[in-house]
């Protein structure tokens, strides 16, 4: 068989990479439009740089012009892909057919007669993306793509030439433009379209024992999902995950001193994250400009990094976890000069900082960097009705999984906003908990239409 015939075979003889049996029936397939759906670590983007590689080697060999697009949820994540390509290609027998690589502004790779590889970050409603043509569009992480941009943006790129399309990514919640692809492929009911999925346990070049280390520290839920390459199902979800993704769409700004922002701080020591999320609330929509893990210092270093970060954010306003030992953190913070507000946290006030942040997200009223811990415990950050009728927030039980960047970025939003507002039942009620019979059977409702315990707030006055 021709080497050009089959980008497994091209892999193996050709770039000296051995595809596992996952990635080789992915690479077999010739489907214009094809979807990846792979665990974490399952081997994804060697599989797409692969498949750029052998496509572009032919190319050159047909002496034929071709454009491939490489796009990823963020800019760092497309240079990670090129320079696989790129790292690929130079260590095999056809380094020689670059002719020039540039990392600046975009990364590019040349090869001989016009063939073309660059990247585009899908971000900012993929602006970056429109005006340019290509014969075939790869998308990494394309579950955190917003899916306007994919058919506004991406789609439109290929109409033109017919060209082709590939989605890869861990998987997104079910009824997403991915999730849709994706059955498209595996039902066989459109021609064009095919879908493949590959499991991190069938990645034999990672250790095994990462893989079912993680098993015991995560939900089987989360571990099907983010292991397994099964779509999650939402109903518990308190943000839902297009709602999520569409706020990551914004332009990133540069912090200064100019700026009005807020810093959210939910503090832990080691096991947890010690989330720090800021805000920029200079002009609307709101951005959350940074989020930290400061864990694994002691409080005292943590105290000072929170206080620089404030330093660095004009003297940002600090609002920090109080409850409990929280009090001494905003004794600390004060006496480092920072202006500081400590919430205590009881039921009714996690619910409300939590059902303020899920509105701003639901009503695209902030923009959420692409921090992958970040996104990630919002995906499966879930509101459980308890038997008492209370309504507890976070993260699955069960399993070792964060949910303190959530409550930073929501202890921000609420230095932002102030004390609350009392909100309707049917504000709260965008919440899909809250819609679904589930929730709302246990919910006791007061004659204002609002739940009981949300008629008053333990720190007024
Ligand atoms: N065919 C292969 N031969 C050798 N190593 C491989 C192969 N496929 C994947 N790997 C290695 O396995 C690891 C994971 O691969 P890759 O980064 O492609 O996975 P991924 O699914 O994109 O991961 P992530 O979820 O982190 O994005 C990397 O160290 C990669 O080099
Ligand atoms: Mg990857």
């Amino acid at each position: 068989m021709d080497r050009l015939d089959n980008a497994a075979v091209f892999a193996e003889t050709v770039l000296g990479i051995v595809p596992h049996a996952g990635q080789a029936r992915y690479l077999l397939d010739r489907h214009p439009t094809k979807t990846l759906v792979g665990g974490r670590r399952s081997g994804k983007t060697i599989s797409l740089a692969i498949e750029i590689a052998f496509h572009a080697a032919k190319a050159v060999h047909a002496h034929r012009p071709f454009r491939q697009l490489l796009v990823a949820p963020g800019i760092d994540q497309a240079k990670l892909l090129i320079a696989a390509v790129a790292r690929l290609i130079r260590q095999s027998p056809l380094g020689g057919l670059i002719e020039a690589e540039f990392s600046s502004p975009f990364p590019e790779l040349r090869l001989a007669g016009g063939v073309l590889i660059f990247v585009r970050a899908a971000h900012e409603g993929g602006k970056h993306l429109r005006g340019h043509a290509a014969d075939r569009v790869v998308v990494d992480e394309a579950a955190y793509v917003p899916d306007t941009v994919i058919e506004e943006a991406i789609m439109p790129l290929l109409a033109d030439v017919g060209g082709e399309l590939v989605l890869a990514s861990t998987p997104s919640t079910k009824g997403s433009l991915f999730h849709r692809m994706f059955e498209r492929g595996r039902s066989g009911t459109d021609a064009r379209v095919s879908s493949f999925i590959i499991r991190s346990a069938d990645n034999p070049y990672i250790d095994r024992g990462y893989v079912e280390g993680q098993r015991a520290e995560i939900t089987d839920r989360q571990f099907r999902v983010e292991y397994g390459g099964e779509f999650l199902d939402q109903t518990d979800a308190v943000f839902r995950w297009d709602h999520v993704v569409r706020c990551t769409g914004g332009e990133q700004v540069e912090a200064g001193a100019h700026r009005r922002c807020v810093i959210g701080w939910d503090p832990a020591l080691k096991r947890d994250r010690s989330g720090v999320a800021i805000i920029d609330a200079t002009g609307k929509p709101l951005r959350c400009v940074h989020v930290e893990d400061i864990r694994g210092r002691d409080f005292v270093e943590q105290v000072q990094r929170v206080a620089e970060l404030a330093r660095l954010h004009g003297g940002a306003k600090v609002v920090v976890d109080g409850t409990g030992q929280g009090a001494v953190l905003v004794e600390l913070l004060r006496r480092q000069g920072c202006w500081v507000e400590g919430v205590t946290f009881t039921t009714a006030t996690k619910a409300e900082i939590v059902t303020a942040l899920a509105v701003a997200i639901e009503n695209g009223g902030i923009i959420l960097p692409p921090n992958r811990d970040l996104l990630d415990e919002l995906r499966f950050y879930e509101a459980r009705a308890k038997p008492s009728g209370r309504i507890e927030y976070g993260a699955p039980v069960g399993g070792r999984i964060h949910d303190d960047l959530t409550t930073a970025l929501a202890l921000a939003l609420r230095g932002v906003q102030g004390p609350p507002q009392a909100r309707t039942f049917a504000d709260a009620g965008l919440l899909p908990f809250l819609t679904s019979s589930r929730g709302a059977k246990t919910l006791a409702v007061g004659p204002d239409g609002l739940p009981d315990r949300w008629s008053s707030w333990p720190w007024d006055g």
